[in-house]
C-alpha cells in the first residue's frame, strides 16, 4: 500500500452527527446477516408508508433467477415520495432546479411538486395511459423529467428513462424493445450552452415505431419543431388544464417500476427492471445511511436522470425521505470550471455527490477554480461510477472537501438499484480507492475465475451469495437471459461483472469490469455495441474495440477496423467513422483512436483474440502472451508497428 493508500479514520465531525458509528455498525450488519427477515422488516416498517403488509419478506431461488421482496404488500411509490411528506413539509423546497445558466434557477416545493406530479399524471391518463404501460422519457435535466417519473409511478406506468445524449438509433431500439406507446421528452435540451434537438431525435425515431401514439413535448428552449397534431401535445400548453389531484394507484410491491436499459459484455442493451417496493426501500435507506442525510439539508448529487444513479439518488432516495434535491442541467466546466462550487455557495449545499471523472476533469484545471467559493457547507464528499484513483481521491478530500468532510466511494451498478459497498460515514474509516465495506444485509464474496471461494486477504471475481431489496427482478423480455447473465457462471451467486480484491482489513477494492464492458467517462458501453455501430458503415467489413486506461475518462475507446477494401483507407474516413459512431449511439461512445486492421488476431477457431488487442493499444507489448495458436501470428506484427501512441 503507499501512502496515498494510506487510512484515514472516521471524521470526527462526521461521528458527531451521524447515528451510526462502527460500533453500531458492525452490530446491525451482523443482526442483517444473521437474521435478514427480521432486520429488512423493521426498516421496510420504517423508511416506507404501505398500503397493506407483506405475506413473506423474501423469498429468492437463484437457480431460476427468482426473487421477491415483500410479496402481497402494496404501496404507491410516489406517494411514499411526495404525498406523505405533506402534513409536516408541504411548503419545504422538495427540488432545487439550477439551469445551464447561472442566472436560471427555481425552487420546487413538496406542494408543488405534488400538483405537477399530479397533472402530469393526468394527462398520461387522459392519453390512454394505464397501469402496466410502458412510458419512454427522452429528456434534458430539468424538472419535469422528475415529474414525468413520478407521474409515471403514480398511475402505475413503468417509466423507460432514456439519457438525453442517447442518438435517434438507441431510442428506437429502447421503444420497440418495451412496446412504449408514448414519449415524454422536450423541444431541446441545453447543456454547457449546447443545444441538442431532442424532439426532432424523438420524431425520427419514432417514425418507425408504429404503436407510439403520443408525444408529450415539454418547451424548455423555444426551439422551432415539427407537429403531428394526431401524435404531438404541448406539455406548456395544455398542463394547466388538467386537475393537481391524482389518486395514486395501488401497486403490489412486486409491480414493476422502471426499466433502465444499460450495455452488457454481449448482444443489444439490457432493459433492467426494478420493481416498486424493494427498490424504493432500498434506495430511500441507502440514501438516508450513505449520506447520512438530515432534515433540511440540501443534497446535490451531479448525475442525469438517464442512468441508474439519477433515479436513486437524485429522485426516488431523496425525495422518499423527504430531502432537498438539486437538479442540474449543466455541465462542470460552463461557464467555467468552477461551475460546481459556484452552485455548492449559492445553494448551501452540504452533501455532493459525484463521479471520478468529473473530479480527475476538475483536477486537472487547477485549485483556484474551487478555492475561490465558500464550500463551508459542504460536510459529505460521494463517488461513484468507477474505481477513484488515489490521487484524484487525495483533491476531493484535501481540496474540496478541505480536509474536513467525510468521503464516500459508493460501489454499485444498474442491476443493484442502490449502493452494496460503501465506506459508511462515521462508521469505515476512509482508504483512498477503496470501495469500503458491504452496506447491511449485503454478503459479497471473491471468487476464483473457475468459482473457487477465496477467503481472507484475495483477489478475484465479486459476486454477492444473496439477496437485497434493491436488485433488479429480470431483464425486461428475456428471463433467460437475466439468468445467463446473472447467476450461471457462478450458481447461487450473483455475479457482478466486476473483479475486486479484499484487504487485510476486509475492504473491498474493485479492479474493474472483467468483461468486455467499457466505463468511458462513468458512462457504460458495451465493445460490442460499437462494433455492431461500425460494421454499419458500408466501408468496414469487420471491427474490433477495446478500453485501454484514459487519464480523465478512466477508459477510451480504441478501435480496430478491416475495411471491405484496403485501398479505401484515407485521413478523412477515421473523422467520418468516428462521427459515424456518435451518431448511432451518442456522443459519449465516439471512439478515441481507429487503427487500421487488415486482419485482426483470430485463433484457428475464428475467435478475436482482444487480449492481445488490449495489449496494443495499451502500448504494452511485452507481456503479449502466447500467440502461437493464432490463425496467423504475422498480424499482430502488422498492429503493433501501426498502433496508436497515445498520450
Ligand atoms: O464496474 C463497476 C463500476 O460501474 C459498473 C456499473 O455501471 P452502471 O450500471 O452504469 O452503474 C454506475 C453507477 C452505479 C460497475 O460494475 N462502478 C460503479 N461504481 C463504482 C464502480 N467501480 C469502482 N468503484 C465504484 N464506486
Amino acid at each position: 500500500m503507499n501512502e496515498l493508500q494510506k487510512l484515514y479514520p472516521v471524521k470526527e465531525q462526521a461521528k458527531a452527527i451521524t447515528h451510526i458509528d462502527s460500533e453500531t455498525y458492525e452490530k446491525l450488519y451482523q443482526q442483517s446477516i444473521d437474521q435478514p427477515e427480521q432486520f429488512w422488516a423493521e426498516q421496510a416498517e420504517k423508511f416506507i408508508d404501505w398500503v397493506k403488509p407483506w405475506d413473506e419478506v423474501t423469498s429468492v431461488d437463484y437457480k431460476k433467477a427468482e426473487i421477491s421482496w415483500f410479496k402481497g404488500a402494496q404501496l404507491n411509490v410516489s406517494y411514499n415520495c411526495i404525498d406523505r411528506h405533506l402534513a409536516t413539509k408541504a411548503n419545504e423546497t422538495a427540488i432545487i432546479f439550477e439551469g445551464d445558466e447561472p442566472t436560471d434557477d427555481t425552487r420546487i416545493s413538496y406542494q408543488e411538486l405534488h400538483d405537477n406530479v399530479c397533472r402530469m399524471a393526468n394527462l398520461l391518463k387522459d392519453r390512454g395511459v394505464k397501469k402496466g404501460d410502458n412510458v419512454c422519457i427522452y429528456m434534458p435535466m430539468i424538472p419535469e423529467v422528475g415529474y414525468a417519473m413520478l407521474a409515471c409511478a403514480r398511475i402505475g406506468a413503468v417509466h423507460s428513462v432514456v439519457f438525453g445524449g442517447f442518438s435517434t438509433e438507441s431510442i428506437k431500439a429502447r421503444v420497440l424493445d418495451a412496446d412504449c406507446q408514448v414519449v415524454i421528452t422536450a423541444d431541446a435540451s441545453v447543456r454547457g450552452g449546447r443545444h441538442i434537438p431532442l424532439k426532432a431525435n424523438v420524431d425520427a425515431a419514432v417514425a418507425d415505431c408504429k404503436d407510439v401514439h403520443t408525444v408529450v413535448m415539454v418547451e424548455r428552449t423555444g426551439a422551432s419543431v415539427n407537429w403531428n397534431n394526431e401524435r404531438d401535445v404541448n406539455y406548456n400548453q395544455v398542463i394547466d388544464t388538467y386537475p393537481a389531484i391524482c389518486q395514486p394507484e395501488i401497486m403490489d410491491a412486486e409491480d414493476p417500476l422502471f426499466i433502465l436499459y444499460t450495455s452488457g459484455s454481449t448482444g443489444k442493451p439490457k432493459g433492467v427492471l426494478h420493481t416498486c417496493g424493494g427498490y424504493i426501500l432500498y434506495a430511500a435507506m441507502t440514501h438516508k445511511y450513505v449520506f447520512d442525510y438530515q432534515e433540511g439539508e440540501v443534497y446535490w448529487c451531479t448525475a442525469d436522470a438517464g442512468w441508474i444513479t439519477g433515479h436513486s439518488y437524485i429522485f426516488y432516495g431523496p425525495l422518499a425521505n423527504g430531502a432537498t434535491t438539486l437538479v442540474f442541467e449543466g455541465v462542470p466546466t460552463y461557464p467555467d470550471a468552477g461551475r460546481f462550487w459556484q452552485v455548492c455557495e449559492k445553494h448551501k449545499v452540504n452533501i455532493f455527490y459525484t463521479a471520478p471523472t468529473a473530479i480527475r476533469a476538475l483536477m486537472s484545471l487547477g485549485d483556484e477554480l474551487v478555492e475561490k467559493y465558500d464550500r463551508s457547507s459542504i460536510r459529505l464528499l460521494g463517488t461513484v461510477g468507477e474505481p477513484i484513483n488515489p490521487e484524484a481521491w487525495h483533491w476531493y478530500y484535501e481540496i474540496v472537501g478541505q480536509s474536513r468532510c467525510s468521503v464516500v466511494d459508493t460501489w454499485w451498478q444498474t442491476e443493484t438499484g442502490g449502493i452494496l459497498i460503501t465506506s459508511l460515514p462515521g462508521a469505515v474509516d476512509m482508504k483512498p480507492g477503496a470501495a469500503g465495506k458491504p452496506f447491511f444485509g449485503v454478503k459479497p464474496a471473491i471468487l476464483s475465475k473457475e468459482g473457487e471461494l477465496l477467503e481472507g486477504k484475495t483477489r478475484g471475481r465479486l459476486v454477492m451469495t444473496g439477496s437485497w431489496p434493491g436488485q433488479m427482478r429480470t431483464v425486461y423480455g428475456d428471463h433467460q437471459r437475466f439468468y445467463d447473465t446473472y447467476f450461471s457462471q457462478y450458481p447461487g451467486n450473483y455475479f457482478t461483472g466486476d473483479g475486486a480484491k479484499r484487504d487485510e482489513d476486509d475492504f473491498y477494492w474493485i479492479t474493474g469490469r472483467i468483461d468486455d464492458v467499457l466505463n468511458v467517462s462513468g458512462h457504460r458501453l458495451g465493445t460490442a455495441e460499437i462494433e455492431s455501430a461500425l460494421v454499419l458503415h458500408p466501408a468496414i467489413a469487420e471491427a474490433a474495440v477495446v478500453g485501454y486506461p484514459h487519464e480523465i475518462k478512466g477508459q477510451g475507446i480504441y478501435c480496430y477496423i478491416t475495411l471491405m477494401c484496403s485501398s479505401h483507407e484515407s485521413d478523412e474516413l477515421i473523422p467520418e467513422l468516428q462521427e459515424f459512431v456518435a451518431k448511432e449511439l451518442g456522443r459519449f461512445a465516439k471512439p478515441d483512436y481507429i487503427q487500421y486492421a487488415p486482419g485482426l488476431p483470430k485463433t484457428r477457431s475464428g475467435k478475436i483474440m482482444r487480449r492481445i488487442l488490449r495489449k496494443i493499444a495499451e502500448n504494452e507489448l511485452e507481456n503479449l502472451g502466447d500467440t502461437s495458436t493464432l490463425a496467423d501470428p504475422s498480424v499482430v506484427e502488422h498492429l503493433i508497428e501501426n498502433r496508436i501512441i497515445h498520450e
